[in-house]
């Protein structure tokens, strides 16, 4: 390691995002600096098939890596040999997807005999608010995107709480089968922001979801619009059915938050995942902030809200700082648990 200075290579590669990234921080600081990151999307070859299709992604993962990997040397303009630690995330997602990252990161480890660091993909994705701004802690964070929807509590970037879930589909999950229901074809959650802009929200009704503490359910929403597409009500056009929708999962989502800022005592609130891409949700949060009902809130550029690299590399360099190194025998696994680190107040 140079004295000064530390590099981190990071992958990512537990669903469908191929990701590779390079971050550079002095031994003292809190986050590093983004030197360079790359992504190769897999829409095109998931999205014939409505969904992704693991193996296909995994083979896609191994056909993307590389030309990724060189493209983020040669813009960073650090070579393999000036690399301090290599990182990867490890869980959870699906076993072929995280093994080509995992065992890229773990074979250039053993050649340059450097720190492995393997990273849990949810507190990555909580990491990434750290690449655009200087959050004020405590705040309360939403995990919302394709695969999972959480509630945290951060005390500070290692001191993280979970403290709500959702108890079936995610956020993204039900903006995607919304979408398919409205024919915006597959992972149609930024089709839905778009077209609900040309909709009505109040054209139809939805119930309110009920479930216990922070907790939540998106299911139910998603069946009620089912039930309300094969109604075909008149007059409701596709841009009144997502713009509806849109607000009853919102709806939700914000209910649970500001349950959660006001038993906990919160006043910022970070937002992070692909559904964080959404403009209603920025706009309602923004309306908030106006409202005095939260003093700030945080999220990562758009493109730094679906799954990459970068935030592997914050929070491998979190790790690297209170050395949480992992051995070559570390493995990849599917399930989120053991959970995000737990540590009391
Ligand atoms: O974070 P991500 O890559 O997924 C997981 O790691 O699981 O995010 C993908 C999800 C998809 O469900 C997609 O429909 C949703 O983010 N998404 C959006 C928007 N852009 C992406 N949902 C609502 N509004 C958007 N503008
Ligand atoms: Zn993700």
């Amino acid at each position: 390691m140079s004295e000064q200075i530390v590099h981190i290579l990071a992958f990512e590669s537990s669903c469908d995002d191929t990701s590779v990234a390079v971050v550079r921080a002095r031994p003292t600081d809190q986050i590093p600096e983004l030197l360079a990151w790359s992504v190769q999307s897999q829409f095109d070859v998931h999205s014939k098939f409505g969904g992704v299709v693991p193996e296909l992604a995994s083979r896609s993962h191994l056909m993307n890596l590389l030309p990724c990997l060189e493209k983020v040397l040669s813009e960073s303009k650090c070579p393999l040999s000036e690399i301090d630690a290599f990182a990867a995330t490890h869980r959870p997602g699906l076993i072929g997807c995280l093994l080509i990252g995992h065992t890229a990161a773990k074979t250039l480890s053993f050649l340059f005999q450097k720190p492995l660091l393997s990273c849990h993909h949810i507190e990555s994705h909580l990491m990434s608010v750290a690449l655009d701004g200087d959050p004020k802690f405590p705040f309360l964070a939403a995990v919302v995107s394709g695969g999972h929807t959480s509630l945290f509590i951060l005390e500070s970037w290692d001191e993280i709480r979970e403290v709500g879930v959702t108890l079936d589909d995610a956020l993204g999950e039900a903006f995607d089968k919304g979408a398919k229901l409205l024919g915006f074809g597959f992972q149609g959650g930024a089709a839905i922001d778009a077209a609900a802009k040309n909709g009505r929200e109040d054209r139809i009704p939805f119930g309110k979801v009920n479930v216990p503490e922070f907790n939540f359910s998106f299911s139910g929403l998603k069946s009620e619009l089912q039930r309300a597409v094969q109604r075909k009500p008149d007059g409701v056009s596709p841009e009144d059915f997502a713009a509806s929708f849109q607000r009853a999962l919102l709806d939700h989502l914000f209910q649970k938050m500001q349950r959660a800022l006001e038993s906990f005592q919160l006043k910022r609130i970070a937002i992070v995942g692909g559904v964080a891409r959404n403009s209603l949700l920025r706009q309602r949060l923004e309306n908030w902030k106006e409202r005095g009902v939260i003093e700030d809130w945080y999220a990562p550029r758009p493109e730094l809200c679906t799954d990459n690299a970068a935030m592997v590399g914050v929070k491998a360099f979190r790790k690297w700082k209170r050395n949480e190194v992992s051995t070559l025998a570390d493995d990849v696994h599917s399930t989120s648990r053991p959970a995000v680190a737990r540590r009391p107040r």
